[in-house]
């Protein structure tokens, strides 16, 4: 199987179990608890139809959007992700690029591999930087300064994580964030040899936004210890009050769900939200983004900006969302797989096959630019008052 015959998410996906040491792809593919969250998340995409228009003359198309003040080339962007170096050695630099050449916005991590300065030196896309809130109140000053310092676009602080998800799959395989993968860290993954010669070939795993103000000299640490002994499970909303005047800038909260946070989070002065239930990597059982969308959208779209994430893998899902109310989209899985596939041009791959089925399924809807979807073009299934 290669880069060429991956067609759709599955084949991404596939492609990455193949190349991958078992831990890691688990890592990518698991989720919380019984997974329940995450199969649901694409699932509650086909509890709605679309209904098409015709003969609407579809010649041009146009997709892009225009969300915190900056026009994306297409409504997809690259949610934050940690640890892409250990993905692919190419890592944040791939998907960077790959974002840049299809003129959208991708997140950095505040797990990211590769440092926030170096990929904003090297691509003017829309970037936008994922914050996790640490008990070290020092630590979160620091970050949001070198943020500012760096020019990033877009704070983005996550709201769904103050304590690890229970992720039983890493429980499984003991993965943790190997900060010095040496010879015998290497031999567990000698099953794949490819990736271990490889990731051994390239330069050392570092954590660059936190590696200053963390002490990292102590081993392997798993992401569920990070999130509880280092993030701030008393984080309330007069801190992301003051975060957002501290930053003086595009903010937004991740992982927002339900209708009064929304209007808190406009009350607070953030310009946007995005609905996510962290790729149900987080709290299994909750109710998925796009079935909550429409109930927020109502609430607030006209006073901030609203996008989501967690389950997209298809132009259709793109299409459902941006109908029901959504700015834009962020994506997960659906470029890492990629990315772990075959690095920068696994993630071109996929942004391109996303770029084609938007594009098709936005004529077959007979829709010529992403303001003329509207709720008009949906239904839900099997209901027969509409
Ligand atoms: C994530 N996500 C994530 N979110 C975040 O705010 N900070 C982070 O560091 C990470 N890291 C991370 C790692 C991996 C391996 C995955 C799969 C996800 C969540 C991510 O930004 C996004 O919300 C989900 O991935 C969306 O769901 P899908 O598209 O993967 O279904
Ligand atoms: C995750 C983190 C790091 O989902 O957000 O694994």
């Amino acid at each position: 199987m290669r880069l060429k015959d991956c067609h759709n998410f599955r084949d991404f996906r596939e492609l990455a179990r193949r190349r991958l040491p078992g831990p890691i792809f688990n890592y990518i593919d698991g989720a919380a608890d019984d997974e329940t969250t995450y199969k649901q998340n694409t699932l509650s995409f086909e509890n709605v139809d679309l209904v098409p228009d015709v003969l609407r003359g579809v010649e041009e198309v146009d997709m892009s959007v225009t969300v915190f003040g900056r026009d994306l080339a297409m409504p997809v962007y690259c949610s934050p992700t940690a640890l892409q170096r250990l993905f692919h050695h190419e890592g944040e630099r791939a998907v960077g690029a790959a974002a840049a050449k299809f003129g959208t916005m991708f997140g950095v991590s505040s797990l990211g591999t590769v440092s926030l300065e170096e990929l904003r030196r090297a691509h003017d896309t829309p970037q936008a930087y994922q914050f996790y809130f640490h008990k070290d109140r020092g630590l979160n000053r620091a970050m949001l300064e070198r943020a500012k310092a760096c020019g990033v676009d877009v704070m983005m602080l996550t709201v769904d994580s103050i304590t690890g998800g229970n992720r039983e799959r890493d429980l499984r395989t003991g993965f943790s964030i190997p900060f010095r993968l040496n010879a015998r860290g290497i031999a567990q993954f000698a099953v794949k040899p490819a990736w271990g010669v490889n990731y051994l070939l390239h330069e050392r795993f570092g954590l660059p936004q936190l590696e200053d103000h963390v002490d990292m000299s102590g081993g392997a640490m798993s992401i569920g210890r990070y999130f509880t002994e280092m993030l701030d499970p008393a984080m309330t909303w007069d801190d992301a009050a003051e975060m957002v005047q501290q930053w003086d800038g595009q903010f937004c909260l991740k992982g927002v769900m339900s209708v009064e946070d929304a209007r808190r989070a406009v009350s607070i002065g953030c310009n946007g939200i995005i609905l996510s239930n962290h790729g149900g990597r987080q709290l299994d059982g909750s109710r998925t983004p796009f079935d909550q969308l429409g109930e927020i959208v109502d609430a607030v779209g006209n006073q901030i900006e609203v996008l989501m994430d967690s389950g997209i893998q298809r132009g259709t899902h793109v299409l459902k969302a941006l109908s029901m109310g959504a700015k834009a989209v962020g994506i997960g899985r659906a470029y890492l797989f990629p990315l772990a596939a075959a690095g920068q041009a696994g993630v071109e791959r996929a942004l391109g096959l996303m770029r084609a089925e938007i594009e098709r399924d936005m004529r077959l809807m007979g829709v010529r630019s992403i303001d003329e979807l509207s709720r008009t073009n949906l239904r839900h299934g099997f209901s027969l008052a509409g």
